[in-house]
């Protein structure tokens, strides 16, 4: 028998009910914001991946599901950032359509090992915001995955914010690191000891014990920030106030992709566990230019699904709410009857299923209440002659005899 890819996992129907719920709710909410949907490819060039994620970060180092073809390797999209980035620039959106709200929905890639809440294919749901650098963008980004949380009735979440500086001054930042912590790398985990030669950023948000002790004496502060990043920190936190979006500073927050400028934040949850990020997102002012576009600031966020289905409390319709019409023939004659029944019942609108599997009366009646059918129609030899069909409501026994052509009728007056 074959099995799954580790990491991977087959969505039954049932849970697909809850992912197009939230699917759903977050398309109201993008399209009540204004952000329009972008699809890009699943496969990338690997390149486009290496330049915008940062060669050390964990997610090129470790994680990345490579194809080898000739000459080419591609990437399964390890995260919608950079596509969308290439994807902007490729087709001259910043010519066509300046600045854009676009948002995503869509499975991504990550070869980790696997464990609760980390897959090895999971989902975003994302946005990205692209041609402006103002506060004002970070502000609505930020409270739009808020609404988002409310409309997912998540609660007990924590937003947790933080600015990294422009390019330069996230240079400074690892000045500052390199200086006060060379001579202490021996407190720090085997990571963090590779990290403070090539990513000295990360060990500022390591979860390790002694390499937290260790963060958390450096009172690192906001020291490496220029006056124009302290002035944009300072208007986005202004405006989420205004807003009354609870948010915590978090000095050590930097998040694990190079591409980050300025404002970054995250969305936690308590009750996921390890990996308690819901979400996460940031600035990235320096990517699309990177990747060879004009010089625009962009922003967005990415929420895994996964994740999220577990914390969120959505409502689906239950199998009784559909009113589904059970369609059963008994006998060879009545079978085209019975398929030309249904053809007009689902054309009107109706809900509606027969037997594929020849059952008696009996089984047939059993399967319509298996799938919580609301009414059955059974055609018997009788019912032939006489040109009707049985019509019976499974909740209240209520039972009539409905002319052929009336039928259709009667049950869309019964659905109502
Ligand atoms: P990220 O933090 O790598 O950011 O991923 C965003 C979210 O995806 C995480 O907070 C988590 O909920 C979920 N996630 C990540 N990896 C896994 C995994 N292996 N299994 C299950 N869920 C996972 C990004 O990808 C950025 N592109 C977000 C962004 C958009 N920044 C700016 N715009």
């Amino acid at each position: 028998m074959f099995r799954r890819v580790p990491g991977t996992k087959d969505i039954l129907s049932g849970e697909t009910d809850y992912w197009q719920k939230i699917e759903e709710t977050s398309r109201n909410i993008f399209s009540l914001y204004n952000y329009k949907e972008i699809r890009t490819p699943l496969i990338e060039d690997a390149t486009l991946f290496n330049r915008s994620l940062g060669e050390f970060s964990e997610v090129i180092q470790k994680q990345m599901f490579l194809i080898h073809h000739g000459q080419d390797v591609y990437a399964l999209r390890p995260e919608g950032t950079a596509s969308i980035a290439r994807a902007y620039i490729e087709n001259n959106l910043d010519k066509k359509e300046g600045f854009l709200k676009l948002y995503y929905i869509g499975p991504m890639f990550r070869l980790e090992r696997p464990q609760k809440g980390r897959l090895r294919q999971f989902h975003h749901i994302g946005c990205e915001a692209i041609g402006s650098a103002g506060p004002d963008i970070d502000i609505e980004v930020i409270s739009l995955a808020s609404a988002m949380l409310q409309a997912y009735q998540v609660y007990g979440y924590k937003i947790k914010i933080n600015s990294l500086g422009c390019a330069k001054d996230k240079i400074e930042l690892a000045a500052i690191l390199k200086r006060r912590l060379s001579g202490k790398t021996n407190n720090l985990c085997d990571e963090c000891r590779k990290r403070f030669e090539n990513n000295i950023l990360r060990i500022l948000d390591c979860k390790n014990e002694s390499c937290r002790t260790l963060v958390n004496a450096l009172h690192i502060g906001d020291s490496h920030l220029c006056n124009d990043c302290k002035l944009h920190f300072n208007a986005v936190k202004n405006g989420l106030d205004i807003l009354g979006i609870n948010y915590e500073v978090v000095g050590h927050l930097v998040r694990g992709l190079d591409y980050y400028t300025r404002t970054v934040f995250e969305i936690s949850h308590n009750d996921l566990g390890s990996q308690d990020a819901l979400c996460a997102g940031g600035r990235y002012d320096k990517l699309v230019s990177e990747l060879g576009g004009p010089d625009v600031g962009a922003i967005g966020f990415a929420f895994g699904v996964e994740r999220l289905l577990l914390v969120a409390n959505i409502q689906v319709p239950k199998d009784t709410e559909k009113k589904l019409t059970y369609v059963i023939t008994l006998g060879e004659e009545a079978r085209p009857y019975g398929l030309k029944l249904l053809k007009e019942l689902r054309k009107t609108g109706i809900p509606a299923d027969t037997d594929y599997e020849g059952r008696s009366l009996k089984g047939a009646m059993r399967v319509a209440g298996d799938l919580k059918a609301r009414y059955v129609v059974i055609i018997g030899e009788n019912e032939l002659k006489k040109k009707t069909v049985m019509l019976k409501d499974m909740v209240s026994g209520k039972q009539n005899e409905v002319s052929e052509e009336k039928v259709v009728g009667e049950l869309a007056s019964w659905r109502v």
